[in-house]
């Protein structure tokens, strides 16, 4: 049975995503930092018969992603990665503390690469496979007060393409993912949205990823 590994698998969109590639048969390898997320989510999909394990990791720390995987390389058959992980911090850029421009980086990029760096030659010796990379709206154009965030999600679009053209041609296929607004725990650590009721479920946006999976670059515009 073919492996994807969803990081940030706990809520949010990971989670839609995780439900939804478990009812197409695949095994489902959650990871994210809180086990208790992850198990939940776990439960879900055995309770619908398909087939998933739960693993504590910390994507921002790179012995962590290397011990991951070299471990679950030997268990199972990896196939797919769906970098999903990610954390928002908002403002003014003047006064955003380091600390919080740092872990970002750490996360959304770093955390996207080194993730990608580990899988890739598994899924090269079968020369099959899955790289799903979780941007944002936030990774196509600049916006107020989203500076450091957007600056994070431009460097996942610049990776993510510059992939898409290595790996060309090969079977390993390369997705970008840009939406706009979801209604997840991802804002409920700010208070940069107010008023939550116009965004998009996020199971709405993973039904629109799967329907869309023929192409490399899947836009979702928020509502207006
Ligand atoms: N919500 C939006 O409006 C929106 C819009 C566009 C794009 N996005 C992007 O969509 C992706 C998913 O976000 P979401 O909205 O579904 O938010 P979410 O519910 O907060 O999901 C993010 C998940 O990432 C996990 N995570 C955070 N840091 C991690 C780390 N260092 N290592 C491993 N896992 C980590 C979190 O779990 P733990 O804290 O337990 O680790 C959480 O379950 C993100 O990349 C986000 O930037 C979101």
């Amino acid at each position: 049975m073919k492996s994807i590994i969803i990081t940030g698998a706990g809520s949010g969109l990971g989670k839609e995503l995780a439900l939804r590639y478990g009812r197409l048969g695949y095994h489902l390898l959650l990871i994210g930092r809180t086990l208790k997320k992850l198990k939940d989510v776990e439960e879900q999909i055995l309770a619908e018969n398909g087939h998933a394990d739960s693993f504590a990791v910390d994507i921002s720390r790179p012995s962590e992603i290397q011990a991951f995987i070299s471990h679950a390389g030997k268990q199972y058959t990896l196939y797919g990665l769906i970098n999903n992980a990610g954390i928002g911090h908002f403002g003014s850029f003047e006064q955003m503390p380091h600390s919080e421009i740092e872990e970002m980086l750490r996360i959304n990029v770093l955390g996207t690469m080194y993730m990608s760096q580990a899988i890739l030659p598994y899924l090269a010796e079968k020369n099959e496979g899955l790289i799903m990379n979780i941007i944002s709206t936030a990774g196509l154009r600049g916006k107020v007060n989203e500076s450091a965030y957007a600056a994070s999600k431009f460097a996942v679009r610049g990776f993510t393409e510059s992939l898409q053209i290595e790996y060309a041609h090969t079977g390993i296929k390369i997705k970008a993912i840009y939406m706009g607004g979801m209604d997840t725990p991802f804002w409920d650590h700010n208070n940069f949205i107010k008023d939550r009721s116009r965004l998009r479920a996020p199971a709405e946006i993973a039904d629109k990823i799967l329907a869309n999976m023929d192409k490399d670059a899947i836009i979702i515009e928020s509502q207006k």
